[in-house]
């Protein structure tokens, strides 16, 4: 039993190992019995990063504000040293932190935009939605749509003349990839002018369900993710008294809207050998597949949950040219 165990918990490099600890250790200790949560404590933590005018590594970036009374801004990165000739795809973000934790701003946000700027490259639109438990679903699923609708209407002068609006990804890790699947389902409808979505980078998305999977139950050494923290999490978003095999959660499952005539983007799926979240992100990808969607599934059997936001773990660098290459095969598919 001792040594199974040992085997279920995963070796991290020593900065992302700490990192993680702390995280998680904030995330336990600043939701409150009554469901709130002390906003104050992650505050401790500073690790903002102010947008950059001044490129670094070739990328600027500007914060843009979408409508104020929500707090509806995104975080524009904007590759500088691309020749003008190049195309480029515009990749539509959402960060993870449980749909209650976290924003653009957070600097391991920040520096993972400005990879994906770089590395891809691309022009990035990292958004600032509504969070729990202040504001249950769907605010979370309007702000996104609504941050695609206002780049199709008003887009910024900021944005590059290179820049393609016709070769939109959608891309989100954890919550963030529950957000862009519900946001592609909606985009789907169409009725955009400039803004058309060709493709999806779904990364360790967030699904949940009433009955435990095999993987909830054994990996319990993990940084992060617990039943009892996405329990938790999950109460905090629906309408109160809906259980966890509510359609928006448990897209898959008993109560699971058909998407087979939905229009829906080319997928990708990121899953971790150490995530208790990946069974449901491997039926996610199934249930994608049987409903006629190209999707593909890239599975890295030792990374946690969060890997790729810390260059540190060898997997977070080949996710990275993972990324690169589908959005450069998919563009291709479409580019005038
Ligand atoms: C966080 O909470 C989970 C679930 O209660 C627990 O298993 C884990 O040990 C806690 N971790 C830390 C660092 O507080
Ligand atoms: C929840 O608890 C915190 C701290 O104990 C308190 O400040 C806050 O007002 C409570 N909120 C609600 C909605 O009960
Ligand atoms: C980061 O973004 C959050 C969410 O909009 C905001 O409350 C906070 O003031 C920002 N912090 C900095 C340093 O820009």
């Amino acid at each position: 039993m001792n040594s199974n165990r040992l085997t279920e918990s995963p070796v991290l490099p020593w900065k992302p190992k700490i990192l993680l600890f702390i995280a998680t250790l904030i995330t336990n200790l600043s939701r409150r019995p009554n469901g709130t949560i002390n906003r104050r404590l992650l505050n401790l933590l500073d690790l903002k990063t102010p947008p950059t005018n001044k490129p670094i590594q070739g990328i600027k970036t500007v914060d843009i504000t979408i409508d104020a009374t929500r707090n509806l801004w995104f975080r524009l990165f904007i590759p500088t040293k691309t020749l003008p000739d190049i195309i480029l795809p515009v990749i539509i973000f959402f960060h993870g932190g449980g749909f209650a934790y976290l924003s653009p701003n957070f600097s391991h946000y920040d520096k993972v935009c400005r990879r994906f700027a770089k590395e891809i490259p691309a022009v990035i639109v990292s958004v600032n939605y509504r969070l729990l438990p202040e504001h249950r679903y769907p605010s979370q699923y309007n702000d996104g749509f609504d941050t695609l609708k206002f780049l199709d209407e008003r887009k910024p002068d900021e944005f590059p003349a290179n820049a393609d609006l016709s070769l939109c990804f959608l891309a989100g890790d954890s919550a963030g990839g529950n957000l862009a699947h519900h946001v592609a389902c909606r985009a789907g409808k169409g009725g955009f002018r400039e803004v058309r979505v060709i493709g999806q980078i779904s990364i360790q998305p967030f699904f949940g369900g009433e009955e435990r999977t095999e993987s909830e139950l054994r990996l319990k050494k993990v940084p992060i993710v617990s039943v009892e923290l996405t329990d938790w999490l999950w109460k905090a978003f629906l309408p109160e008294g809906e259980n966890r095999d509510h359609e928006v959660v448990n897209v898959m499952g008993p109560r699971a809207v058909d998407i087979k005539g939905v229009k829906y983007p080319e997928t990708m799926v990121v899953v971790g050998g150490f995530d208790p979240l990946q069974d449901r992100q491997r039926e996610f990808y199934e249930w994608l597949k049987r409903s006629g969607k190209e999707v593909k599934l890239i599975q890295y059997p030792n990374a946690v949950h969060a890997f790729y936001v810390f260059p540190e773990i060898p997997e977070a660098n080949q996710f990275m040219m993972e990324v690169r290459d589908f959005v450069h095969k998919v563009s291709a598919k479409f580019m005038k």
